[in-house]
């Protein structure tokens, strides 16, 4: 949405922002959202639907795939009283398989709505958004290779819920740290706290970019590239393991290279894990975690990582539409 000159960085204030980026948070603003997350997960777990987005109409618009993200979504909205528009795979069933512009698509919406979800394939599409809109404030839900904020306020979330705290904490990132947009966010708020160490695992094709892994660094975060399992700190907090994003490949052959180079099996926890870590992941899996797993109670992927997911977005909602403050 035009915003003032100053209105890219959250500041204090979520009403009527954009989120495009974890770069516009400071820690105060992470510690206000978390604080709301407590009442919106009561609301949800009220059999009566709350009131609080009543008349609020929010537009969902995911160019790309999605279960959790469009779900929870949905969810949230409908659990606080508002109500979606829901356009899936737009590039078939809207006016952009005519040819339709990005911008025009988001000004007929934002026409129809409060506010706007998007996803897309190509990473700075929901800058380009925010800056198509006139009047509604635009969310990320994902854009290509770059970021997915939401996802990330959920698992800095889970880690708040489980460290209390989001210092002083020792991390591994494990998969596609390259191409895994919900990695780049997550760095990107770890860098906002004190003392945070990640253990970065994967191939050497799947590294982050150098602009990136300096641009991280500069911030004060301590980043250690490994190759090998072995090489996964004892004492780890958490763990965050993602797919190999095969969607990002231009040949499936050099995806069939990497794929699952790294999987979580019951040996491995043994060997490098700890009692009190987490172990994450930002779904879908498709085979980096052995679903021997799922008993163990460290396994927070399919329990609370998931249900964060949702009331941070309640939370997160109410205030750009602002319902809380
Ligand atoms: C992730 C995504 O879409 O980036 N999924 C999600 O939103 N939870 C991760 C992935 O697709 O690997």
């Amino acid at each position: 949405m035009r915003q003032k000159d100053d209105g890219y960085k959250i500041n204090g204030s979520f009403k009527g922002k954009d989120i495009i980026s974890l770069d516009q948070f400071s820690t105060k603003d992470l510690l206000l959202l978390f604080s709301h997350v407590s009442r919106m997960k009561d609301l949800a777990q009220k059999s009566k639907p709350s009131a609080l987005l009543a008349g609020k109409i929010v537009t969902l618009i995911f160019y790309e795939p999605s279960s959790r993200t469009f779900g929870s979504f949905s969810s949230a909205i409908k659990r606080l009283g508002g109500q979606t528009v829901a356009i899936l795979d737009p590039q078939h069933f809207s006016s952009v398989s005519k040819g339709e512009t990005l911008e025009d698509t988001i000004r007929v919406f934002e026409a129809y709505s409060d506010a706007i979800v998007i996803r897309h394939p190509i990473a700075g599409t929901s800058k380009a958004a925010a800056e198509a809109a006139f009047f509604v404030p635009i969310i990320n839900a994902g854009d290509g290779i770059g970021e997915h904020p939401t996802q990330a306020l959920q698992d800095l979330y889970t880690i708040y819920k489980k460290c209390n705290r989001l210092d002083n904490l020792m991390g591994v990132m494990a998969g596609d740290i390259l191409n895994g947009r919900t990695i780049h966010s997550l760095l990107r708020g770890l860098c906002l706290f004190k003392k945070n160490t990640i253990y970065l695992l994967s191939p050497k094709q799947l590294r982050l970019s150098r602009a990136d892994f300096l641009r991280f660094l500069k911030q004060g975060i301590r980043l250690i590239e490994i190759e090998s399992e072995k090489n996964i700190p004892k004492n780890a907090h958490f763990w965050y393991w993602t797919r190999v994003q095969k969607e990002r490949f231009e040949r499936l052959s050099d995806y069939e290279k990497v794929k699952n180079r790294f999987v979580v099996t019951k040996k491995l926890l043994e060997n490098f894990g700890n009692t009190h870590l987490i172990l994450m992941h930002p779904l879908p899996r498709v085979g980096e975690i052995h679903p021997e797993i799922d008993i163990d109670e460290r396994a927070v992927y399919l329990r609370s990582q998931i249900r964060n997911g949702l009331y941070i977005r309640m939370a997160l909602l109410a205030l750009i539409l602002g319902k809380l403050t």
